[in-house]
Protein backbone atom coordinates (compact mmCIF):
# COMPACT_ATOMS: atom_id res chain seq x y z
CA UNK A 1 0.00 0.00 0.00
CA UNK A 2 1.61 3.50 -0.77
CA UNK A 3 0.48 7.08 1.70
CA UNK A 4 0.97 10.06 -0.04
CA UNK A 5 1.28 12.88 1.83
CA UNK A 6 1.41 16.66 0.52
CA UNK A 7 3.43 19.31 1.49
CA UNK A 8 1.77 22.71 0.58
CA UNK A 9 3.96 24.97 -0.23
CA UNK A 10 2.02 26.86 -3.56
CA UNK A 11 3.45 26.53 -6.52
CA UNK A 12 6.23 24.63 -4.98
CA UNK A 13 3.75 21.88 -3.44
CA UNK A 14 4.75 18.39 -3.91
CA UNK A 15 3.71 14.62 -2.85
CA UNK A 16 5.93 12.49 -0.83
CA UNK A 17 4.89 8.86 -1.53
CA UNK A 18 5.63 6.57 1.21
CA UNK A 19 5.37 2.56 0.63
CA UNK A 20 7.60 -0.88 -0.17
CA UNK A 21 8.60 -1.42 -4.14
CA UNK A 22 7.72 2.46 -5.03
CA UNK A 23 12.11 2.02 -6.68
CA UNK A 24 10.27 0.31 -9.51
CA UNK A 25 6.58 2.12 -9.97
CA UNK A 26 7.86 4.58 -12.74
CA UNK A 27 4.45 6.09 -12.71
CA UNK A 28 4.48 7.97 -9.69
CA UNK A 29 7.93 9.81 -11.19
CA UNK A 30 7.34 10.20 -14.95
CA UNK A 31 4.83 13.34 -14.15
CA UNK A 32 7.51 15.17 -12.44
CA UNK A 33 10.10 14.88 -15.25
CA UNK A 34 10.47 17.92 -17.68
CA UNK A 35 12.34 15.45 -20.03
CA UNK A 36 13.73 11.94 -20.57
CA UNK A 37 16.99 12.89 -19.09
CA UNK A 38 17.71 12.21 -15.65
CA UNK A 39 21.27 11.70 -13.74
CA UNK A 40 21.22 9.68 -10.39
CA UNK A 41 23.62 10.75 -8.11
CA UNK A 42 24.33 8.25 -5.22
CA UNK A 43 26.99 6.81 -3.60
CA UNK A 44 29.77 3.89 -3.13
CA UNK A 45 27.61 2.04 -0.94
CA UNK A 46 24.00 2.79 -1.99
CA UNK A 47 25.01 2.17 -5.69
CA UNK A 48 25.33 -1.56 -6.00
CA UNK A 49 22.41 -1.86 -3.79
CA UNK A 50 19.96 0.49 -5.72
CA UNK A 51 21.60 1.90 -8.25
CA UNK A 52 20.64 -0.50 -11.12
CA UNK A 53 17.15 -0.71 -9.90
CA UNK A 54 16.13 3.07 -10.44
CA UNK A 55 18.25 2.97 -13.32
CA UNK A 56 16.14 -0.25 -15.01
CA UNK A 57 12.84 1.87 -13.66
CA UNK A 58 13.57 5.12 -15.21
CA UNK A 59 15.12 3.28 -18.81
CA UNK A 60 11.95 1.09 -18.89
CA UNK A 61 10.20 4.42 -19.90
CA UNK A 62 12.87 5.65 -22.23
CA UNK A 63 14.49 7.58 -19.80
CA UNK A 64 18.16 8.08 -20.52
CA UNK A 65 20.42 7.92 -17.54
CA UNK A 66 23.64 9.17 -16.37
CA UNK A 67 24.67 7.96 -12.91
CA UNK A 68 26.86 9.54 -10.50
CA UNK A 69 28.82 7.95 -7.61
CA UNK A 70 30.16 10.09 -5.24
CA UNK A 71 32.32 8.95 -2.07
CA UNK A 72 30.62 7.70 1.48
CA UNK A 73 30.21 9.24 4.54
CA UNK A 74 29.43 12.89 6.25
CA UNK A 75 33.35 13.45 5.63
CA UNK A 76 32.85 14.29 2.22
CA UNK A 77 29.73 16.24 2.47
CA UNK A 78 32.01 19.38 0.96
CA UNK A 79 32.39 21.81 -1.94
CA UNK A 80 35.13 18.66 -3.27
CA UNK A 81 32.48 16.41 -3.85
CA UNK A 82 29.90 19.20 -4.97
CA UNK A 83 32.56 19.86 -7.89
CA UNK A 84 32.19 16.36 -8.72
CA UNK A 85 28.37 16.96 -9.32
CA UNK A 86 29.17 19.79 -11.22
CA UNK A 87 31.71 18.48 -13.13
CA UNK A 88 29.33 15.05 -14.22
CA UNK A 89 26.70 17.69 -15.12
CA UNK A 90 28.87 19.96 -17.08
CA UNK A 91 30.61 17.24 -19.32
CA UNK A 92 27.36 15.50 -19.98
CA UNK A 93 26.14 18.78 -21.15
CA UNK A 94 22.78 18.28 -18.64
CA UNK A 95 20.55 21.06 -19.21
CA UNK A 96 18.14 23.26 -16.79
CA UNK A 97 15.13 21.19 -17.49
CA UNK A 98 16.95 18.11 -16.58
CA UNK A 99 16.07 16.14 -13.73
CA UNK A 100 18.66 15.12 -10.60
CA UNK A 101 17.82 12.27 -8.82
CA UNK A 102 19.05 12.00 -5.02
CA UNK A 103 19.18 8.24 -4.21
CA UNK A 104 20.84 7.79 -0.89
CA UNK A 105 20.68 9.05 3.14
CA UNK A 106 20.78 12.47 3.93
CA UNK A 107 24.22 13.54 3.09
CA UNK A 108 23.36 12.59 -0.85
CA UNK A 109 20.06 14.16 -0.51
CA UNK A 110 21.51 17.19 1.17
CA UNK A 111 24.28 17.53 -0.98
CA UNK A 112 22.46 16.64 -4.26
CA UNK A 113 19.76 19.55 -3.58
CA UNK A 114 22.46 22.23 -2.84
CA UNK A 115 23.45 20.60 -6.44
CA UNK A 116 20.27 21.39 -8.11
CA UNK A 117 20.03 25.07 -6.44
CA UNK A 118 22.80 26.09 -8.13
CA UNK A 119 22.84 24.29 -11.73
CA UNK A 120 22.13 27.08 -13.98
CA UNK A 121 20.64 28.48 -11.04
CA UNK A 122 18.09 26.00 -10.36
CA UNK A 123 17.44 22.29 -12.19
CA UNK A 124 14.28 20.27 -10.66
CA UNK A 125 15.55 17.19 -8.16
CA UNK A 126 13.62 14.29 -6.34
CA UNK A 127 14.52 12.98 -3.47
CA UNK A 128 14.76 9.15 -2.76
CA UNK A 129 15.61 8.74 0.73
CA UNK A 130 17.40 5.42 1.68
CA UNK A 131 17.83 5.79 5.22
CA UNK A 132 15.46 6.02 7.94
CA UNK A 133 16.66 9.74 9.06
CA UNK A 134 16.21 10.52 5.47
CA UNK A 135 12.80 9.40 4.75
CA UNK A 136 11.68 10.67 8.05
CA UNK A 137 13.60 13.98 7.91
CA UNK A 138 15.82 15.36 5.91
CA UNK A 139 14.19 14.73 1.97
CA UNK A 140 11.62 16.58 3.36
CA UNK A 141 11.17 20.43 3.56
CA UNK A 142 13.83 21.84 0.71
CA UNK A 143 17.20 22.27 3.02
CA UNK A 144 20.41 21.67 1.59
CA UNK A 145 23.82 21.81 2.11
CA UNK A 146 27.15 20.90 2.60
CA UNK A 147 29.81 21.55 5.89
CA UNK A 148 32.57 23.92 6.62
CA UNK A 149 35.14 23.23 8.82
CA UNK A 150 34.10 25.91 11.29
CA UNK A 151 29.99 24.40 10.92
CA UNK A 152 27.94 22.03 10.00
CA UNK A 153 25.82 22.87 7.26
CA UNK A 154 26.71 26.01 7.06
CA UNK A 155 26.52 26.88 3.04
CA UNK A 156 23.30 25.93 1.56
CA UNK A 157 20.20 26.76 0.21
CA UNK A 158 16.46 26.10 0.63
CA UNK A 159 15.51 24.41 -2.28
CA UNK A 160 12.53 21.87 -2.89
CA UNK A 161 12.35 18.49 -3.90
CA UNK A 162 9.63 17.87 -7.14
CA UNK A 163 8.78 14.75 -5.29
CA UNK A 164 9.89 12.29 -2.57
CA UNK A 165 9.54 8.43 -3.09
CA UNK A 166 10.44 6.65 0.55
CA UNK A 167 10.74 3.34 -0.67
CA UNK A 168 10.07 1.70 2.92
CA UNK A 169 11.97 -1.14 1.18
CA UNK A 170 15.35 -0.11 1.50
CA UNK A 171 15.26 0.02 4.96
CA UNK A 172 15.84 -4.06 4.91
CA UNK A 173 19.81 -3.22 4.09
CA UNK A 174 20.33 -0.54 6.32
CA UNK A 175 23.08 -1.12 9.28
CA UNK A 176 21.52 -1.45 12.49
CA UNK A 177 23.21 1.41 13.72
CA UNK A 178 21.92 3.53 11.37
CA UNK A 179 18.20 2.21 11.64
CA UNK A 180 18.93 3.44 15.55
CA UNK A 181 20.37 6.86 14.58
CA UNK A 182 17.13 7.83 12.68
CA UNK A 183 15.13 6.99 15.71
CA UNK A 184 16.63 9.85 17.43
CA UNK A 185 14.93 12.79 14.62
CA UNK A 186 11.68 10.32 15.00
CA UNK A 187 11.47 10.91 18.38
CA UNK A 188 12.16 14.30 18.03
CA UNK A 189 8.47 14.99 16.75
CA UNK A 190 7.02 13.40 19.72
CA UNK A 191 9.02 15.63 22.39
CA UNK A 192 8.60 19.19 20.18
CA UNK A 193 4.90 18.65 18.78
CA UNK A 194 3.14 14.91 19.42
CA UNK A 195 2.83 13.10 22.72
CA UNK A 196 0.35 10.57 21.13
CA UNK A 197 3.61 10.07 18.90
CA UNK A 198 5.52 9.80 21.67
CA UNK A 199 3.32 7.64 23.89
CA UNK A 200 3.01 5.36 20.57
CA UNK A 201 6.95 5.42 20.27
CA UNK A 202 6.89 4.29 24.12
CA UNK A 203 4.83 1.15 23.01
CA UNK A 204 6.40 0.38 20.55
CA UNK A 205 10.17 0.96 19.87
CA UNK A 206 10.89 -2.82 20.12
CA UNK A 207 8.94 -3.39 16.83
CA UNK A 208 10.76 -0.73 14.90
CA UNK A 209 14.14 -1.89 16.38
CA UNK A 210 13.13 -5.38 14.53
CA UNK A 211 11.70 -3.66 11.37
CA UNK A 212 8.21 -4.62 11.59
CA UNK A 213 7.31 -3.17 8.24
CA UNK A 214 3.89 -2.02 9.59
CA UNK A 215 5.88 -0.02 12.56
CA UNK A 216 8.60 1.45 10.20
CA UNK A 217 5.79 2.65 7.83
CA UNK A 218 3.49 4.15 10.50
CA UNK A 219 6.86 5.81 12.17
CA UNK A 220 7.84 7.33 8.59
CA UNK A 221 4.04 8.38 7.67
CA UNK A 222 3.88 10.49 11.34
CA UNK A 223 6.86 11.85 10.86
CA UNK A 224 6.20 13.34 7.28
CA UNK A 225 3.21 14.77 8.24
CA UNK A 226 4.60 16.12 11.19
CA UNK A 227 7.35 17.68 9.12
CA UNK A 228 5.55 18.46 6.15
CA UNK A 229 2.79 20.36 8.24
CA UNK A 230 5.86 22.54 9.79
CA UNK A 231 7.46 23.42 6.52
CA UNK A 232 4.15 24.46 4.83
CA UNK A 233 3.50 26.74 8.01
CA UNK A 234 7.26 28.21 7.50
CA UNK A 235 9.35 27.18 4.77
CA UNK A 236 12.50 29.42 5.66
CA UNK A 237 12.27 28.94 9.10
CA UNK A 238 11.51 32.34 10.52
CA UNK A 239 9.03 30.91 13.41
CA UNK A 240 8.25 27.41 14.63
CA UNK A 241 10.35 25.32 11.52
CA UNK A 242 13.33 26.14 14.26
CA UNK A 243 11.73 23.65 16.45
CA UNK A 244 12.48 20.95 14.07
CA UNK A 245 16.26 21.62 15.67
CA UNK A 246 15.58 20.12 19.31
CA UNK A 247 18.82 18.81 20.16
CA UNK A 248 20.69 20.03 17.04
CA UNK A 249 22.64 22.88 18.43
CA UNK A 250 24.48 20.57 20.72
CA UNK A 251 24.09 17.78 18.68
CA UNK A 252 26.07 19.87 15.44
CA UNK A 253 28.52 21.01 18.11
CA UNK A 254 29.82 17.45 18.96
CA UNK A 255 29.64 16.66 14.88
CA UNK A 256 32.06 19.41 14.57
CA UNK A 257 33.68 19.57 17.36
CA UNK A 258 35.05 15.45 17.12
CA UNK A 259 35.43 15.57 12.99
CA UNK A 260 32.66 14.74 10.76
CA UNK A 261 31.50 11.00 10.45
CA UNK A 262 32.71 10.13 14.06
CA UNK A 263 29.45 9.98 15.86
CA UNK A 264 26.33 9.87 13.16
CA UNK A 265 23.81 12.85 13.42
CA UNK A 266 21.12 11.08 14.69
CA UNK A 267 23.92 10.01 17.59
CA UNK A 268 24.49 13.17 17.95
CA UNK A 269 21.35 14.82 18.32
CA UNK A 270 20.13 12.05 20.71
CA UNK A 271 22.44 13.21 22.79
CA UNK A 272 22.26 16.79 22.73
CA UNK A 273 18.06 16.20 23.16
CA UNK A 274 19.13 14.83 26.14
CA UNK A 275 21.78 18.28 26.96
CA UNK A 276 18.47 20.22 25.92
CA UNK A 277 16.00 18.17 28.21
CA UNK A 278 18.29 18.99 30.93
CA UNK A 279 18.49 22.43 30.60
CA UNK A 280 14.90 23.07 30.23
CA UNK A 281 14.47 20.96 33.74
CA UNK A 282 17.41 23.61 34.89
CA UNK A 283 15.04 26.49 34.17
CA UNK A 284 11.93 24.69 35.76
CA UNK A 285 10.31 24.03 32.84
CA UNK A 286 10.76 20.44 32.73
CA UNK A 287 10.15 17.99 35.24
CA UNK A 288 13.19 15.74 36.15
CA UNK A 289 10.15 12.55 36.14
CA UNK A 290 10.04 13.89 32.22
CA UNK A 291 13.92 14.06 31.60
CA UNK A 292 13.99 10.40 32.57
CA UNK A 293 10.93 9.31 30.88
CA UNK A 294 12.85 11.13 27.50
CA UNK A 295 16.39 9.51 28.38
CA UNK A 296 14.33 5.74 28.87
CA UNK A 297 13.12 5.74 25.55
CA UNK A 298 16.62 7.02 23.90
CA UNK A 299 18.34 3.76 25.75
CA UNK A 300 14.95 2.00 24.12
CA UNK A 301 15.91 3.34 21.03
CA UNK A 302 19.72 2.05 21.44
CA UNK A 303 20.98 5.87 21.04
CA UNK A 304 23.40 7.84 23.42
CA UNK A 305 22.27 10.06 26.10
CA UNK A 306 25.46 11.26 27.32
CA UNK A 307 27.50 13.71 24.66
CA UNK A 308 31.33 12.85 24.49
CA UNK A 309 33.68 15.31 26.98
CA UNK A 310 34.86 18.10 24.70
CA UNK A 311 34.44 20.95 27.88
CA UNK A 312 31.66 23.34 28.37
CA UNK A 313 33.48 26.21 26.84
CA UNK A 314 34.39 24.05 23.19
CA UNK A 315 30.16 23.45 23.10
CA UNK A 316 30.03 27.13 23.57
CA UNK A 317 32.38 28.10 21.07
CA UNK A 318 31.05 26.00 18.15
CA UNK A 319 27.31 26.62 18.95
CA UNK A 320 28.18 30.55 18.51
CA UNK A 321 28.27 29.09 14.91
CA UNK A 322 24.72 27.89 15.00
CA UNK A 323 22.05 29.09 12.42
CA UNK A 324 19.80 30.45 15.42
CA UNK A 325 22.10 32.80 16.85
CA UNK A 326 20.68 36.47 16.33
CA UNK A 327 22.82 39.38 17.48
CA UNK A 328 25.16 37.21 19.16
CA UNK A 329 22.94 36.03 21.20
CA UNK A 330 22.73 31.93 21.48
CA UNK A 331 18.82 30.35 20.88
CA UNK A 332 17.88 26.81 21.49
CA UNK A 333 15.31 24.79 21.44
CA UNK A 334 13.79 23.83 24.34
CA UNK A 335 11.18 21.72 26.03
CA UNK A 336 8.03 22.89 28.22
CA UNK A 337 6.33 19.61 28.34
CA UNK A 338 6.77 16.60 26.36
CA UNK A 339 5.00 17.49 23.15
CA UNK A 340 5.68 21.01 23.73
CA UNK A 341 8.85 22.62 22.77
CA UNK A 342 9.96 26.84 22.50
CA UNK A 343 12.74 28.96 21.23
CA UNK A 344 14.38 30.77 23.74
CA UNK A 345 17.52 33.05 24.21
CA UNK A 346 17.00 32.88 28.14
CA UNK A 347 19.36 30.13 29.22
CA UNK A 348 22.84 32.02 30.57
CA UNK A 349 26.01 30.72 29.48
CA UNK A 350 26.70 29.12 33.31
CA UNK A 351 23.26 27.33 32.91
CA UNK A 352 23.95 25.72 29.46
CA UNK A 353 27.31 25.15 30.60
CA UNK A 354 26.37 23.29 33.44
CA UNK A 355 23.13 21.59 31.64
CA UNK A 356 26.13 20.17 29.24
CA UNK A 357 28.46 19.06 32.06
CA UNK A 358 25.63 17.23 33.09
CA UNK A 359 25.00 15.90 29.98
CA UNK A 360 28.67 14.92 28.90
CA UNK A 361 30.23 11.48 30.03
P1 LIG B 1 24.06 9.10 5.51
O1 LIG B 1 23.51 9.79 4.34
O2 LIG B 1 25.51 9.25 5.78
O3 LIG B 1 23.67 7.57 5.43
C1 LIG B 1 24.10 6.70 6.44
C2 LIG B 1 24.89 5.50 5.90
O4 LIG B 1 23.97 4.54 5.38
C3 LIG B 1 25.83 5.84 4.75
O5 LIG B 1 26.98 5.05 4.87
C4 LIG B 1 25.01 5.43 3.53
O6 LIG B 1 25.80 5.16 2.41
C5 LIG B 1 24.33 4.19 4.03
N1 LIG B 1 23.09 3.84 3.39
C6 LIG B 1 22.14 4.65 2.89
N2 LIG B 1 21.06 3.94 2.52
C7 LIG B 1 21.34 2.65 2.77
C8 LIG B 1 20.61 1.45 2.60
N3 LIG B 1 19.35 1.45 2.19
N4 LIG B 1 21.21 0.29 2.92
C9 LIG B 1 22.48 0.29 3.41
N5 LIG B 1 23.20 1.39 3.62
C10 LIG B 1 22.63 2.57 3.30
O7 LIG B 1 23.32 9.59 6.86
P2 LIG B 1 21.81 9.94 7.19
O8 LIG B 1 21.66 9.62 8.60
O9 LIG B 1 20.87 9.40 6.20
O10 LIG B 1 21.78 11.53 7.01
C11 LIG B 1 22.55 12.37 7.81
C12 LIG B 1 22.71 13.69 7.13
O11 LIG B 1 21.42 14.29 6.96
C13 LIG B 1 23.54 14.69 7.89
O12 LIG B 1 24.47 15.29 7.03
C14 LIG B 1 22.54 15.72 8.38
O13 LIG B 1 23.09 16.99 8.52
C15 LIG B 1 21.51 15.66 7.31
N6 LIG B 1 20.18 16.10 7.72
C16 LIG B 1 19.55 17.01 6.95
C17 LIG B 1 18.28 17.44 7.27
C18 LIG B 1 17.55 18.38 6.35
O14 LIG B 1 16.48 18.87 6.73
N7 LIG B 1 18.06 18.64 5.17
C19 LIG B 1 17.63 16.90 8.40
C20 LIG B 1 18.29 15.97 9.17
C21 LIG B 1 19.57 15.57 8.82
N1 LIG C 1 15.79 19.17 9.97
C1 LIG C 1 15.37 20.48 10.33
C2 LIG C 1 14.56 21.16 9.30
O1 LIG C 1 14.28 20.62 8.26
O2 LIG C 1 14.16 22.27 9.50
Amino acid sequence: MIQTLQVALDERSYPIHIGRGLLQQIELITPHLKQKRAVIVTNTTVAPLYLDQLRSTLESAQISVLPVVIPDGEAYKTWGTLNLIFDALLEARCERSTTLFALGGGVVGDMVGFAAACYQRGMPFIQIPTTLLSQVDSSVGGKTAINHPLGKNMIGAFYQPKLVLADIGTLDTLPDRELKAGLAEVIKYGLIRDLPFFEWLEANMSYLLARDPEALAYAVQRSCANKAEVVAADERETGDRALLNLGHTFGHAIETGLGYGEWLHGEAVAAGTLIAARLSCLLGWLSADDVLRIEKLFVLAGLPVKGPALGAGRYLDLMSHDKKVIDGRLRLVLLTAIGKAVVSDIATADQIGAAIDAGCT
